[in-house]
């Protein structure tokens, strides 16, 4: 090229480049009445019509306002901005929403590049209006089944979803009573969520924070996420997951902090997670692999966790990591775990660590570095049981140790700590270590120590 044609190239794309993040559609400007009780549906929409047919910039929702809606569906480009104090609330009828019941959420962006959401407010799924019989033990939700889309209670509409999209960004911004999964992204490639904080209903199923499907190299930092249901969790239902990082998040949950599957038809690849607190979660750091795909390259690094027990109708016994190949049918492929690092990590837990693959389809290569696990019971809850679920052998009468482990090849242990909280183990049957030796070869221990503490 000419240096007189890239000259006018570049002076072409400067202006655009420069106006697109100042360029501001304000929602209020096409008509949004931003009351909370009439549909700002349209008016959001052509604002973002707008915005995408300018080249990009922001949507602005200003404060103060609620701004109820059906489905908005993003552009390339175009960043949805919700100022503090302002709230999108998603519509809770059923005809708010795409026919196809993959497309159901508050705010979608399918094909885009550069989409994003944040602002400092809110997104707002009104969960509650989704609850039909509430419990402490696990709610009864509307289920939009009549559709013939999906089964029992997983029919509900999602609150955030990037399909099929490039240069996600979703930062500053609550998201809040999701009425099924919160924040979705499927089949992206270089997406950044930071700084974002999740509230679900603690009692609410299928509650989940930050589900990362068939996506590569993200990073998801700085979040909180206070949900029922599983918190982060990467699956490979249609596709790999490579380069995955999360770091600096705090964590809450009545299902699993972190967990990967168990939708896991392709390949994990590259995962780290660092710097972690988990609170009073049901299950700290768990693999379901159950359909083929294998994990390889994780490291959980500078983890602090709290497992406790809730209730039986949710999977988990308060396993600080959960670790499983269980296979979802008995005929099912089966993928393999390997080279999974576990460094200053610290627990307590009301119940071990399980670790167990299966037949065909051993853990490989675990290693466990500088990790303090306390065993310490505080709930009424019984012991005595391996919670497999979901699938496998479900629930099995069992003794409780400080790790259980099956069909494993390559444990590595060095420099742990099992401490074991005598006077608060409630009848519980403390085995430092639990397993059948024809299951298991090449372990090795370098400094255990397996100490009674107050
Ligand atoms: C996204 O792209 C795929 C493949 O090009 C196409 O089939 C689909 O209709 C597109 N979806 C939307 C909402 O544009
Ligand atoms: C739809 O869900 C309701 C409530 O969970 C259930 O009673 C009903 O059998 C389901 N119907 C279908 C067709 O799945
Ligand atoms: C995080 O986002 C919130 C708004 O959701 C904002 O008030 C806060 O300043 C942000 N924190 C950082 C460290 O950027
Ligand atoms: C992620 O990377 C893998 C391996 O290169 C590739 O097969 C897959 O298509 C990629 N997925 C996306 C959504 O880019
Ligand atoms: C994962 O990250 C590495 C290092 O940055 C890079 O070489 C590789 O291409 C990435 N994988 C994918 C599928 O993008
Ligand atoms: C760890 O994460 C917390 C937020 O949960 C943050 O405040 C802290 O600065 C992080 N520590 C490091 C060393 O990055
Ligand atoms: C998982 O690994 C096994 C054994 O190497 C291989 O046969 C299988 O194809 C792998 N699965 C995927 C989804 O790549
Ligand atoms: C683990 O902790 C030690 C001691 O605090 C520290 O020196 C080391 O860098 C940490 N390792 C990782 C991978 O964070
Ligand atoms: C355990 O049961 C006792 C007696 O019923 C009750 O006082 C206590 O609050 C229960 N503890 C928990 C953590 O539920």
């Amino acid at each position: 090229m000419a240096a007189s044609h890239l000259l006018l190239l570049l002076l072409l794309l400067a202006p655009v480049a420069d106006s697109a993040a100042t360029r501001v559609f304000s929602v209020t400007d096409y008509g949004a009445a931003g009351d909370g009780s009439s549909y700002d549906t349209a008016a959001i929409q052509a604002a973002v019509n707008a915005c995408g047919e300018a080249g990009g910039g922001r949507v602005l929702l200003p404060a103060p306002g609620d701004y109820l809606t059906a489905t908005v569906h993003l552009r390339s480009r175009v960043v949805l901005e919700v100022a503090p104090g302002a709230r999108l609330l998603g519509g809770t009828r059923q005809r708010d929403y795409p026919a196809e019941r993959r497309r159901w959420y508050v705010v979608l962006a399918e094909n885009t590049t550069g989409a994003g959401v944040t602002g400092g407010g809110e997104i707002n799924g009104q969960g509650g209006a989704f609850v039909v019989r509430p419990s402490d033990q696990k709610n009864v939700m509307v289920s939009w089944n009549a559709t013939g889309h999906c089964r029992g209670d997983e029919c509900r509409p999602r609150l955030v979803g990037f399909v099929d999209s490039e240069d996600v960004t979703v930062h500053d911004i609550t998201l809040n009573q999701p009425a099924y999964w919160c924040l979705h992204l499927v089949r992206c490639d270089h997406s950044v969520i930071r700084n974002v904080s999740i509230y679900g209903d603690f009692d609410t199923p299928n509650n989940d924070g930050i589900d990362i499907e068939g996506s590569n190299n993200t990073i998801i930092t700085g979040c909180s996420i206070d949900t029922g249901d599983d918190a982060i969790c990467p699956k490979s239902l249609t596709g790999p997951v490579h380069n995955l990082t999360v770091t600096n998040c705090r964590i809450r949950t009545k299902s699993s902090a972190i967990k990967f599957g168990s939708a896991s038809s392709f390949n994990f690849e590259r995962l780290l997670f660092d710097n972690i607190t988990i609170v009073d979660s049901h299950r700290g750091l768990g693999m379901q692999i159950r359909d083929g795909g294998n994990v390889s390259n994780v490291v959980f690094s500078n983890i602090k966790m709290r497992t406790r027990y809730y209730h039986p109708s949710w999977w988990g016994r308060a396993e600080p990591i959960y670790i499983t190949t269980c296979p979802r049918y008995p005929g099912s492929k089966e993928g393999t775990i390997s080279d999974v690092f576990f460094i200053n990590i610290s627990s307590v837990s009301e119940n071990g660590v399980f670790l167990a693959g299966s037949r065909h389809s051993l853990l490989r290569n675990l290693k466990f570095k500088n990790v303090d696990l306390t065993y310490r019971r505080w709930t009424n809850y019984t012991g005595g049981l391996y919670d497999y679920r979901p699938g496998c052998q479900e629930l099995v009468k069992h003794k409780t140790g400080g790790m259980m482990l099956e069909q494993i090849s390559g444990l590595e242990i060095d420099n742990v700590r099992m401490r074991w909280s005598r006077g608060e183990l409630k009848g519980w049957d403390v085995n430092p270590l639990l397993f059948r030796p024809s299951t298991i070869d090449r372990l090795s221990f370098h400094d255990w120590q397996s100490l009674n503490v107050q």
